[in-house]
Formats: structure tokens, sequence, C-alpha cells
């Protein structure tokens, strides 16, 4: 989707659950998300990027249970946690809120009570699940059974395993306690409900326009074509946003999670205002960056709530493959999990950025193996990106020691601007792999160049070849200015390092498109090559 260049862009990622530590399944909605924004940056765009804890639901009281402490300790716990990663990982947020925030619950409030008072929520009697050993109902991940649309074994709010359905309370068959493990029952009680129904015709003129991936508007759609049923927006939860007018009922996690997107644009914009910018006046283009298993959540539920609530709707929605493990599924329990702090004691983190974008396109689903990592770091960080550069600055600091004279060849601006073109296409299309493969095509061309135009010979041959060797090094220089330019939103630490190699002064996060074709000044100091990338021994 091109956006206009004078449009402020808001770009979220979606919330994770603070339930437990982050796993590098989490990581392909975030770092390309970050990728994106650094590159819509670089692009002349204003950017506002936005996260935050989902800090309510099951999934959250379940783990307080299991660890037998409080909801706010989890998430106190795991929510410092995720902000550590992320720093880590050089996701760089404007601003990474939390759901259980004061300004969250207000929100919340007052979009529930307008769709109350529009006239879009409901009561209504339901069978839900209950256990008659604890005393209580089984909301969402508190049960477990058989789904109701395919048969796969289910939790209660998501068929999981399977087709991958949302499932409303009450729609899992033989449930079972997920706390002891008896068989559950289904007994009366009252739960409000969101006529999501009423939306069909909307959503269906939205998701023509939706921009994003076509996976995501086009499982929406399919949705949409069926019938949709309103979703209950109630639990019978302690923890959570309290339904308003009710004491023992909170607010389905899915109603104030998206909210979430809206508070913490206010909670960044704090006390300058112009959050309604994004989210009530229309003028800013809002783009959700998610994984496949929750596009209805974003493409379905949230818009409707935001047209029936009267705030400004998402422009695009942009829903990555899930990641699996040597062909399997993530699984904590059966240990088939590659947890992120562990892998970052091992590996630079912008190796890990690198592969998950170069792995597979986006919206495929990503197999993590060692050997695919490996390969990927060896053969082309090492290989061809970090061979090149050691190449050229060993051959320039030996016989130059500063940026030689000359001036920049055609064929090499050439380069530069046909790759540049296939990245900001890349971009705005969310193809990320497309966008590494196309620099790491400049970073292979420049080894062609070099290793054609053999500047160790050139340099043996009078004055007049140690000129022309001077002009090969300065275009090989120009083609890693440009690299590193364009290979930053994807490796921010590492393309820093290679910046002040090349002896830039300027900072390369804050860069923009337009430097590739400034050519890099001649008589500027090279710094002390050192090896960029370490190789990866399976
Ligand atoms: O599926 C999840 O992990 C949710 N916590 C995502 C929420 S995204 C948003 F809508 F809040
Ligand atoms: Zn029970």
């Amino acid at each position: 989707m091109k956006i206009p260049v004078d449009k402020p862009v808001l770009v979220t990622s979606a919330l994770p659950y603070v339930n437990g530590e982050c796993h590098i399944g989490h990581l392909r909605t975030y770092v390309p998300a970050d990728i994106y924004v650094r590159m819509l940056r670089k692009m002349g765009y204003d950017v506002r990027f936005i996260s935050g804890s989902d800090t309510h639901g099951t999934p959250i009281v379940l783990s307080a249970e299991a660890q037998g402490i409080t909801p706010e300790k989890v998430v106190e716990k795991y929510h410092e946690h995720f902000k550590h990663v992320f720093k880590t990982l050089k996701v760089d947020f404007d601003y990474y809120g939390q759901t259980d925030s004061e300004s969250n619950h207000v929100r919340t409030e007052e979009i529930v009570n307008k769709l109350i008072e529009k006239d879009y929520v409901y009561k209504k009697v339901v069978k839900q699940a209950y256990c008659n050993t604890c005393g209580r109902f089984l909301p969402d991940r508190y049960v477990e059974g058989k789904c109701l649309h395919c048969g796969a074994i289910a939790r209660g709010d998501e068929c999981d395993q399977g087709c991958g359905k949302h499932l409303e309370p009450g729609e899992i068959i033989e449930p079972k306690c997920k706390i002891c493990g008896n068989d559950a029952v289904f007994k009366e009680q009252e739960q409000f409900f969101f006529a999501l129904s009423t939306f069909a015709e909307f959503l269906s003129s939205y998701l023509d326009k939706l921009g994003g991936t076509l996976n995501a508007r086009n499982y929406a759609r399919e949705w949409v074509k069926k019938e949709l049923l309103d979703w209950c927006i109630t639990r019978n939860l302690e923890w959570g946003v309290k339904f308003p007018g009710s004491d023992d009922l909170v607010v389905y996690v899915w109603v104030d999670a998206p909210i979430g997107y809206i508070s913490f644009t206010e909670e960044l914009l704090m006390g300058n205002g112009g959050w309604e910018k994004y989210w009530k006046d229309d003028e800013a283009a809002i783009v959700h960056f998610i994984g496949t298993d929750i596009i209805y959540h974003h493409c379905i539920f949230w818009p409707a709530m935001l047209k029936g609530a009267e705030y400004s709707l998402p422009d695009a929605v942009v829903a990555s493959g899930m990641v699996k493990i040597n062909g399997e599924k993530f699984s904590k329990s059966r240990g088939n999990v590659i947890w992120t702090t562990e892998f970052l004691e091992r590996f630079h983190p912008d190796t890990l950025r690198y592969y998950l974008v170069a792995q597979s396109s986006h919206t495929k689903e990503l197999d993590f193996s060692w050997d695919s990592y490996s390969m990927r770091v060896n053969n082309e960080l090492v290989g061809v990106l970090g061979n090149l550069v050691h190449r050229v600055l060993t051959f320039a600091r030996k016989n130059y020691a500063v940026v030689p004279e000359g001036d920049i060849e055609k064929e090499v601006f050439a380069a530069i601007e046909a790759r540049r073109a296939e990245v900001i296409n890349a971009v705005e299309e969310y193809e990320f792999k497309k966008l590494v493969d196309a620099v790491m095509a400049l970073a292979d061309f420049g080894n062609r160049f070099f290793h054609r135009e053999e500047p160790w010979h050139l340099i043996k041959q009078g004055e007049e070849g140690r000129a022309r060797a001077g002009i090969v090094i300065k275009n090989a220089l120009q083609l890693l200015k440009a690299v590193c330019i364009l290979l930053e939103p994807v490796m921010p630490e590492k393309m820093d390092e290679m910046w002040h190699q090349i002896g830039m002064e300027s900072d390369v996060h804050s860069v923009k498109l337009d430097e590739l074709m400034v050519p890099i000044e001649s008589g500027q100091a090279l710094g002390k090559p050192k090896m960029l990338f370490k190789r990866v021994e399976t």
C-alpha cells in the first residue's frame, strides 16, 4: 500500500500476552514491524510505532494460578522481560505500554459505553462451561474440549491445534476443567453480546479497501461471506476491565487489548494532544502488524467495534505466517521452543533479525532450523556482506588510508538506483524478504565489481594505475555506503559499525534514502576493518 508521504503513519505490533517468556515465534511480528518503521522513516515519513503488553484474559490468570502469585505479579515480571527483549533486539517502539493502565481502563469503558448507548450491546442468557468441583464458571482457556467446527482438541476460546477458529463461550464440546481436570457441565448465565452481525455489510465494503497483506484480507472476507455471529464480550473473571455497571463481569480481553492501541497513542502523546489525529479524525494511516492467528480479531471484530464507537479505521493489516521449528509447531510442553534470551546469549541480535526476514516471505510459514540459520549467517552475512566489507576496506586502508579521489561510475549509481526502487516496492508490499534479497544482490554486485576491476593489479601499474585503483575503491565504498543505508533497518547495530568503518560520521539510523546518491566524500578517513559477523558452527 502506498501511503502519501505527507500523511502521518501509526504502526502497531500485536500486544504479546505477558504470561511467560518471549520465544522466537513471537518475533515475527515485532522485527518486521520495526524494519518497516525504520524504512518508512528513511523514506521521509513521520511515523509513530507502538505496542504494549496484553495483561488481561485467561492466559495471565492461569499463569498466575500455576505460579501461585497474583496476576499483577505475573504482569510485572513478564512486562519487564518483554521490554528487555525488545531493547536487546533493537525493536525500538516509541511507546510500549500495558493494557492495565488507567487510561486503557478509561478508554475501554468509554468505548463500551458508546456501543451500549448505540444499541450494539445486548444481554443474553447463554450456556457456559461450569466446573462443579471448583465451583466456578470456566471462561476461555480455563476449559478444554473439542472444537465445534473441526473436532480437534481445542481450548475454550480458540481451536488452537485444529482449524484455528475463534470459539465463543459454550461452543466447546465435551468440556473439561483445566484446573482440576474434571468434566465440566453447561450452566446458564447472563452475558453481554456485541452485535457483530449488524456490521456485515460495512465489513464487506471495508475489507475491499483494506490494505496490508492478502492473507489477512482474504481470510476475513471468507468469514464475512459466511454468517457473522455476535460476540460475547463479557467474562466471569476478577482480573480485567470491569464491564460498566457490573461487579462480577469484566470485558473480554479482545475488547480492551486492541483498545490498547488507542490508549498507548494517548499515553505517547500525553500532554501534547494529537492522538485524535490518529484515531478520530482520519488524518493518519494506521497499520497493524499481527500474526495470521489473530486476523479474525483485527479484520472483523476490531473494525466493527471502531466503526460502532465512531473511531478511525485501520488502513492496513499485515499478517505474518507462523513460526515452526524443524517442521513442527511451537510447543512449550513438548519442549519444541527456542527462547529468545537464550538465543541472544549466544548470537548477535542482528543475525536473528536478518534471518527472520530473509528465511521466508512474510506471509508464509517460517520453519526455523539451526541448519538454515547457520547457512544464512555463514553464506550471506559472512560470505557475501562481511567478505565485501573486509576486502574493500583492507585494501583501501592499506593503500590510501582515506576515501580516494574519483567519480562514481554510471554503472554503480544505476545498480544502487535499481535496488533502491526494489526496496521501496518491497516495503510497500510488506515483502521483507524481497527487501533483503535486493540489498544482498547489491552486495553481490559489489563483490563482482571489485573482482572484475582487479585493483590489486592496477595499484602496481604506476601513477595512472594507482589513480584508477582509487576510483575502483571509491566506487566500491559507495556501494558499501548504499548497502549500509538500505540494511540499517534490518541490522541496525551491525550497520552502525559498518558505517563508521567506512569513515562516515553522521548517524546511519537517521540518514534518509536520498543519501544513497550522494557520493562518499574523498579524503574522509577510513576506520579499522573488523570482521562484522562471526561464522556459526553447526
Ligand atoms: O494473541 C495474542 O497474543 C494477543 N495478546 C494479541 C493482542 S493484539 C491486540 F489486539 F491487542
Ligand atoms: Zn475444575
